[in-house]
């Protein structure tokens, strides 16, 4: 697995990060040992969790999947091999959504315990707060990094309007700010004001300003849960349009030449996307995990690469 500069940081990570949502909780202790051990095995050191996963899950209370990480590195003894990021900010139990300095660092604090580390490699935002000023969300990210507890801060489900207001304001300090931005993305488009609720899309215009101001763009939910395998009517509504059939074709023209699944297509053209953006890949085995995988031994050419930019199916090529 290839490396990528961590925004303006002199940091490198993997291209593809692992998303461990669901371990510990529907996916349990023996499977996620194994998803863990299949990521590292190929070379993967980004693992992606949060202070909140999974909570909705009938059951848990959140916290499970950080607890799941820091148990299996502290049997493979691995922690220093690894890159690990988590996230506050969104309600879970008694927790409310919150950007507050009170919020932050106790949760802070608290996943670091589950994690089993002194530090968090990287620390997101997970979601905006419009109500605690983004001077203070900024100063109390800084200080948790001057603490050591944390290494790097980054922003999910941002505007970019917010994210190039809190960036400036972390510069006119003379701190590094947000390093990079997760968003929900995949290679269908959403239709226009397509409403995911508390989730933010990846817009071609946060796409430039990340570009320009090399921020580094990570993507959710890149698989859309596995709808991509099940034809155009079994996607989520908001992907069901006329750009999406056409877009589906291709994929598939282009799966069914390589040989490989739409899932290995669509993730080999974000990671070769320019800028690189890096998907959270999971799986709930190690049998789906191996298939998406395969976009780590893909090279698109230039002519595919521009065939799934764009709109139009070309048949019989591919
Ligand atoms: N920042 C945020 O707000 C945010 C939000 C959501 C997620 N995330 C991060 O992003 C990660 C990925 O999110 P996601 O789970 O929504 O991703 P996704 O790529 O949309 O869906 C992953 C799911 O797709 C199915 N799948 C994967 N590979 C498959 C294959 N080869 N064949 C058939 N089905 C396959 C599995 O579902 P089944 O279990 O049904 O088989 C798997 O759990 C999370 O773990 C988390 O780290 C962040």
């Amino acid at each position: 697995m290839d490396k990528i500069k961590l925004g303006n940081t002199d940091y490198r990570i993997s291209n593809m990060g692992l998303g461990t949502m669901y371990f510990g909780s529907k996916v349990d202790e023996k499977v996620s040992f194994s998803l863990l051990d299949f990521y590292v095995e190929h070379g993967g050191t980004f693992l992606d969790s949060a202070n909140k996963y999974a909570s909705w899950i009938p059951g848990y209370d959140g916290g499970e999947s950080e607890a799941i990480i820091g148990k299996w590195m502290q049997m493979r003894q691995n922690r220093h091999d690894l890159f690990l990021s988590s996230k506050v900010g969104f309600a879970y139990g008694d927790v409310p959504r919150s950007l507050k300095k009170e919020i932050i660092v106790s949760e802070c604090e608290k996943s670091l315990k589950r994690l089993k580390t002194d530090c968090i490699d990287l620390y997101f935002a997970h979601a905006d707060d419009m109500e605690t000023p983004l001077e203070d969300v900024m100063s109390t990210f800084q200080t948790l990094k001057q603490q050591g507890k944390i290494r790097f801060a980054g922003a999910s489900n941002f505007n970019s309007w917010r994210l190039a207001e809190a960036n400036s304001k972390a510069k006119q300090q003379g701190w590094e700010g947000f390093c990079c931005l997760q968003q929900r993305h995949t290679l269908l488009e959403p239709s226009l004001r397509a409403n995911f609720g508390t989730q933010q899309v990846l817009t071609p215009e946060m796409e430039q300003y990340c570009g320009i101001n090399n921020v580094t763009m990570m993507a959710y939910s890149p698989l859309l849960g596995g709808a991509y395998l099940n034809g155009f009517q079994q996607l989520p509504i908001h992907y069901q349009n006329k750009s999406s059939e056409s877009k589906l074709l291709v994929l598939n023209q282009i799966a069914n030449y390589q040989n490989v699944s739409v899932n290995a297509i669509l993730l080999a053209w974000m990671i070769q996307s320019k800028p690189g953006i890096i998907p959270m890949v999971t799986g709930s085995t190690v049998l789906q995990l191996s298939e998406n995988f395969k976009a780590l031994g893909i090279t698109l050419s230039v002519e595919q690469m521009e065939m799934l930019n764009k709109d139009v199916a070309v048949p019989n090529k591919y």
